[in-house]
């Protein structure tokens, strides 16, 4: 559809995450007009639920060159060397322009100093966290604040549709589909120079998972259609310790921080047996992907459901004062980790693959730039170090902004070079899945592409989704009818294009490594596979 109503800004800004806020805070800064559109509410997606903190080589005697060894282990092989670099070294720069910015960490009451922790796959106490466990919602606060007092304009409720190309190709926008009430309300354009796409992740791809409903690979799926390159799909993060609600437990679950075993608590099974001494020299500390498979073996030799995280040790005062959102989480599911081990199983986390790009944030579609988690900017290889997510989006967002208003001062420099009338990219050819299918991609993907894959239950999955696709085309084919485009079916529709995406480079991927995990080749492949898989499709039918 034609957009009902147009604005113009310099960059618009998807999504409302750290990545997001960041980049839109500093070329607001630097005086260039930014629009922040975003899903939901400002606060509504992952960042406010992060909960162990952000790494940062901040501690006396740590190192960016420490910091780079830990994420490159942890990355299995996979991660672009030059990208981890930057990450670290701009990192501890990064987290003090954030407290600039108004974040508040816990600190040291005596020293002042930033008090650090210690999450899986990190040799040190590198992690800065806030309000305990609450260090997402304490940087969401602040950005959020931040942005208000700018010259930010914002658009709430509106879900990103497609990217918007000028006559000669390039970038000159996004339509977006806004739920509001006045002027700005159904199909839209914001019109802009560059589009930085900040949408988070695709957890809501998998039935239980530790992401909030937004995040359904909105921001893949636009890359995709645009012909962006994506890379590193099948690379799908499970936590290790999810409080385990149940066999059926669907949507977001409470997530039990990294920092809790960082603290001392320990991994045992029904019988209280610590499994994962001896697997690793960190035990409970390895790596997420290590941890992870440890309780999934665990649970297979046992025939348990789930494992336990046991910190009673702690005692009710640190449980109250470093851990006080995991505790009323947990005695609001009616488990006192005070008195009761707490029941944990990994479920589906965060995307370490994503919209490939750049060290300056760029893909491979001029003017559209990614960061957060949406990106796959090579940090995380075949899987993230814990904790160098909100780094992540922070440190790229200052490298986009950059080059953001660089761009923008070349086109100051030659204005008939600006966006020209948006040309829609016709969604045509590619209609849209009924909401319900949301679920069912959730089952398929649960069933045949999680922790544990094979090349069996890969096939199951793929043949299942390919059915939901064909049978949305067919009847659009046939007589033209497409589901009745909303929020629901757009997202289901994005869902669904993602996970057919992920499943394809799971197959592919005929090796262990990092968190993609095949039963039927359960040894990493150096010599085949120590390579990614990128993938781009042709614009627009998908
Ligand atoms: C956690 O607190 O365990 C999550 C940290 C992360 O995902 O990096």
């Amino acid at each position: 559809a034609a957009p009902g109503w147009v604005t113009d800004a310099d960059v618009v800004v998807v999504g409302s995450g750290v990545a997001g806020l960041t980049v839109a805070l500093r070329c607001a800064a630097a005086g260039a007009k930014v629009t922040v559109v975003t899903k939901a509410h400002l606060d509504d997606g992952s960042t406010r639920w992060a909960q162990g903190g952000i790494a940062a080589a901040l501690g006396e005697g740590d190192t960016p060159a420490q910091h780079l060894d830990d994420t490159l282990v942890a990355g299995a092989g996979l991660c672009a060397e030059d990208a981890v670099r930057t990450l670290v070294t701009e990192g501890p720069g990064a987290v003090r322009r954030l407290i600039a910015t108004g974040a508040r960490f816990d600190t040291d009451a005596g020293s002042g100093a930033i008090l650090l922790t210690r999450e899986g796959g990190h040799h040190r106490r590198r992690i800065a966290h806030a309000g305990g466990d609450a260090t997402g919602a304490e940087i969401s606060r602040a950005l959020i604040q931040a942005v208000r007092e700018a010259n930010i304009e914002f658009v709430e409720n509106a879900l990103v549709l497609d990217l918007l190309t000028d006559d000669a190709g390039r970038t000159a926008g996004v339509t977006l589909h806004v739920m509001g009430a006045g002027a700005r309300d159904g199909v839209g354009a914001v019109r802009a120079r560059a589009v930085v796409l900040a949408t988070g992740g695709m957890g809501q791809v998998f039935s239980a998972t530790t992401n909030p409903a937004v995040s359904t690979g909105d921001g893949v799926a636009l890359a995709l259609r645009a012909g962006a390159e994506v890379s590193d799909l099948e690379f799908v993060q499970f936590h290790p310790t999810v409080l385990w609600l149940g066999p059926d437990a669907e949507g977001q679950q409470p997530l039990v921080s990294e920092a809790v075993r960082g603290e001392g608590a320990h991994l045992v099974d029904a019988d209280g047996v610590r499994f994962m001494a001896g697997q690793h020299e960190l035990a409970e500390l390895a790596p997420r992907d290590i941890v992870a498979k440890g309780i999934m073996r665990r649970m297979q030799e046992t025939g348990a459901e789930h494992m336990y995280l046991d910190a009673r040790h702690f005692g009710a005062a640190m449980w109250e004062q470093r851990f006080p959102t995991i505790l009323a989480a947990c005695r609001a599911h009616g488990i006192d980790p005070v008195t009761q081990p707490i029941p944990v199983a990994p479920a589906a986390h965060y995307a370490s693959g994503g919209v490939r790009t750049d060290l300056h944030g760029r893909t491979t579609v001029a003017g559209l730039y990614a960061c957060g988690e949406v990106a796959c900017t090579g940090v995380h290889g075949a899987n993230r170090l814990a904790s160098n997510s909100l780094l992540e989006g922070l440190v790229f967002a200052e490298r986009i902004a950059v080059d953001v208003l660089a761009v923008l001062d070349s086109f100051r420099a030659d204005p008939a070079a600006a966006p020209g009338a948006p040309v829609v990219p016709a969604p045509a050819g590619s209609p849209l899945l009924a909401s319900e299918a949301r679920f069912e991609v959730q089952r398929i993907m649960s069933a045949g592409a999680g922790v544990l894959r094979s090349a069996e239950s890969l096939a199951v999955a793929a043949g299942a989704l390919e059915r939901l696709h064909t049978a949305a085309v067919e009847a659009y084919d046939r007589d033209g009818k497409t589901a009745e485009p909303c929020v629901e079916t757009w997202e289901a529709t994005n869902l669904g294009l993602v996970a057919r995406v992920l499943v394809a480079a799971a197959r592919r991927r005929e090796e262990t490594r990092g968190c993609h995990w095949r039963e039927d080749r359960p040894d990493r492949d150096d010599d085949g596979w120590r390579r990614h898989l990128v993938v781009r499709l042709t614009p627009y039918r998908t």
